[in-house]
């Protein structure tokens, strides 16, 4: 066979394997091509797709443990004057960001009776002191009927006076029970630094704060304990105010609180 027809012999089976499909032109060695896809390295793993123009996530409001803050601020306190100080620098009660004052006490820190009403009204949130309005009032005079008041000379006929919360409930509204749950912490913590013999609480929400039941009507003039002290609920002088027929009741609780203080 010459050159020329050995071209020709090569060309046509050139296009009959181009006819078959051939598409490559085949090297001398055969390739193995499974064997390059397994040395293929691995795919890279799929990048996420970044968030466009995504805003970050809005950090979620950590809960907020009032009650515990307010444990930990109480246990802290040292004396009446760091106590005044915690409660004033507690933020929680949304009650303080309404109020004109922290009304924290009157009276004598040392007395052996100490009361504890509900919270400051209108007129205790302007004069900064605890029972000063027209409630306040005849507590002034239900005390000095029994020769007892918050100013005696006497340190033994001394009363000292708080409430549950320091800070004035819009409109004068019954504290709820966040608001004396958080703030029962400080009131604990008070009754302890001053340590009182006896612990008077008027009317509903101080027995709500400190016995965890209300029903003054049927809980006062009986002698309970609170925080190891006996302790007497009483109706509320406001109470007194709008039901004057219960200032009977109310003289009995008087005359029982003056003979225990007698024992
Ligand atoms: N009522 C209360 O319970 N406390 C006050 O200080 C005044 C009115």
């Amino acid at each position: 066979m010459d050159s020329s027809e050995t071209y020709w012999n090569d060309r046509a089976l050139l296009e009959w394997q181009v006819e078959l499909g051939a598409t490559d032109a085949i090297l001398d060695a055969p390739v193995d091509r499974y064997a390059l896809e397994a040395a293929k390295p691995a795919p890279k793993a799929a990048a996420p797709d970044k968030p466009q123009n995504t805003p970050p996530p809005i950090p979620q409001a950590a809960e907020v443990d009032a009650v515990g803050s307010a444990r930990t601020a109480a246990a802290t306190a040292s004396d009446l004057d760091a106590l005044a100080a915690a409660m004033q620098a507690f933020e929680h009660c949304e009650l303080k960001r309404g109020a004109r004052s922290f009304v924290f006490s009157d009276g004598q820190p040392s007395a052996r009776v100490m009361i504890i009403g509900e919270a400051p009204g209108r007129e205790e949130d302007r004069a900064g002191r605890p029972f000063v309005g027209r409630a306040g009032q005849l507590l002034d005079r239900m005390l000095d009927a029994i020769k007892m008041g918050r100013n005696a000379e006497d340190a033994a006929r001394a009363v000292y006076i708080t409430n549950v919360l320091p800070w004035r409930p819009p409109s004068n509204r019954t504290p709820d029970a966040s608001e004396i749950a958080m703030m029962l912490p400080f009131v604990e913590r008070h009754i302890a630094l001053a340590n009182p013999d006896i612990v008077v609480l008027m009317g509903n929400t101080p027995c709500q704060a400190l016995l965890g039941r209300t029903g003054i009507t049927r809980m006062r003039g009986t002698w309970v304990e609170v925080l190891g002290k006996p302790c007497l609920p009483m109706f509320h002088p406001a109470y007194l105010l709008r039901n004057p027929a219960a200032k009977r009741e109310a003289w009995a609780d008087l005359l029982e609180l003056n003979a225990r203080l007698r024992d």
